[in-house]
């Protein structure tokens, strides 16, 4: 029997869809090469933004004619919308046979052994330790070293479908990251919703980041997410240190109004990420900063959303993932006064990715004449000479090259950019 899993969301899906990979394959299912040949169909899901969901929704019920062409064709629905919807899955007319929630997925090989059902209990003491993830034929590794979120900002979903925080044992992430660099993952994400409050026995993220940095078969360490409101001088510390520690900080903002941070309960105000900023820079000035932004809180005026786009150009992210706000029932901001009207949302949405795209622009075309490292990830979509990767601070990067240089670091001289790939001789 073959399973085949379709990813939405975060890096955090991608990593528990390898999981769940693994699980299966455990219980002697085997990965489908295309969803034409599955047995089973698992749609890993998101439930961020409501887009987000409508689009699954829409994929799931174009997939449900495959069951007249074979009648034995089970599709589950896992991840962070099956924790959010659970039963409403299965009582939806889209063809849904099972649901699975982020701490059930050991039970997911019993469940399909009946002929559908749901299991979306939490567990908060689940880390599904000794697995280890099904990462395929790739060159980079995402590895989950926390589970959950407790900060609960008031837009946000995550912290109710992926329930309380907890930290991966020092130990397992250990052996994981060893391995991804033995099988020729040389460039590993550690991820969590919030990697600043990593704790496991004596272990703080800063100090896990150092004692990862002595794996002699990896070449690049990256994280994310890191919370401002927790970002402290040890971590700037041991990411100045350099060594396998990229030059790329993901530091996201929200707003640049302390007024609507607050709202957010985003527990920091815009002089201290400014300040966060400028002392990583006097450590790195090399250093590249991303971020998240949303448009359109509720109760954010036209002056709070010109605070955004002014720390934007104070900033100069390298980039930015922009989002307008989305509802989400069951937060706390879904249910305040003074919503900004959804066409004022995408306005602001628009102004805002307008913005960034020429600051994005400017700062990949400062790399041109300077010579970079890149770690080949694959060929290149656009020609059969070239090959793409990603350079130590996180850009796209294409260069001339062909399959053999595939997980190997090649030095680059960038010779033109567009606004999110360096060219490369
Ligand atoms: N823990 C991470 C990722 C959270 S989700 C973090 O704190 O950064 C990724 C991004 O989605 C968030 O940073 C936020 O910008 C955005 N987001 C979350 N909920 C949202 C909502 N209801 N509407 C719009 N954007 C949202
Ligand atoms: Fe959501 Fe905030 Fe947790 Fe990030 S830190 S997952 S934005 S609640
Ligand atoms: Fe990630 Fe979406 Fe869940 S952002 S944690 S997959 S709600």
């Amino acid at each position: 029997m073959k399973f085949y899993i379709e990813t939405y969301g975060c890096q955090m899906n991608v990593s528990d869809s390898e999981l769940v990979g693994s699980i299966l394959l455990g219980a002697g299912w085997e990965p489908a090469p295309s969803i034409d040949a599955a047995d089973l169909i698992l749609f890993n899901t998101c439930s961020v933004r409501k887009h987000a969901e409508d689009r699954v929704l829409g994929r799931i019920s174009n997939e449900r004619h495959r069951k007249q062409l074979k009648p034995a064709l089970k599709i589950a629905v896992i991840g962070c919308m099956a924790q959010r919807m659970g039963k409403r899955l299965l009582d939806s007319d889209i063809g849904v046979d099972y649901v699975v929630g982020v701490d059930r997925y050991l039970e997911l090989p019993a469940l399909l052994d009946q002929p559908g059902g749901q299991d979306t209990d939490f567990d908060f003491q689940q880390f599904y330790p000794g697995l280890r993830p099904l990462h395929g034929n790739k060159t980079c590794a995402f590895v989950t070293i926390m589970r959950g979120c407790d900060n609960f900002c008031s837009y946000c979903i995550v912290p109710h479908v992926r329930g309380r925080e907890r930290s991966v044992d020092f130990r397992q992430i250990l052996s994981e990251v060893r391995a991804c660099g033995d099988n020729g993952l040389k460039d590993v994400t550690l991820l969590g919703q919030n990697v600043n409050s990593y704790r496991w026995g004596g272990y703080d993220f800063p100090r896990l980041l150092r004692e990862l940095n002595q794996v002699d078969s990896i070449q690049r360490l990256r994280f994310v997410t890191s919370h401002p409101k927790d970002l402290s001088d040890g971590l700037i510390e041991a990411m100045a240190a350099g060594g396998k520690i990229c030059e790329h900080l993901h530091l996201p903002l929200q707003s640049g109004n302390n007024g609507v941070l607050k709202a957010m309960n985003r527990k920091y105000t815009i002089e201290v990420y400014l300040r966060l900023v400028q002392k990583l820079r006097a450590a790195m000035p090399e250093i590249s900063l991303t971020t998240d932004l949303i448009a359109g809180f509720p109760g954010e005026s036209e002056a709070d959303f010109s605070d955004t786009l002014q720390v934007m150009r104070e900033v100069r992210y390298d980039h930015a993932f922009c989002f307008k706000y989305s509802e989400r029932e069951g937060t706390s901001a879904c249910g305040l006064p003074h919503q900004v009207p959804e066409a004022e949302r995408l306005r602001r949405l628009q102004e805002m990715i307008e913005l960034q795209r020429g600051i994005t622009l400017a700062k990949f075309s400062a790399q041109t004449g300077k010579d970079v490292e890149v770690y080949v990830e694959s060929l290149s979509r656009k020609s059969q000479q070239m090959v793409s990767g990603k350079t130590r601070d996180y850009k796209i990067a294409v260069l001339s090259g062909d399959a053999t240089d595939i997980g190997k670091l090649k030095t680059a001289r960038v010779m033109k950019a567009t606004a999110g790939t360096l060219i490369c001789a």
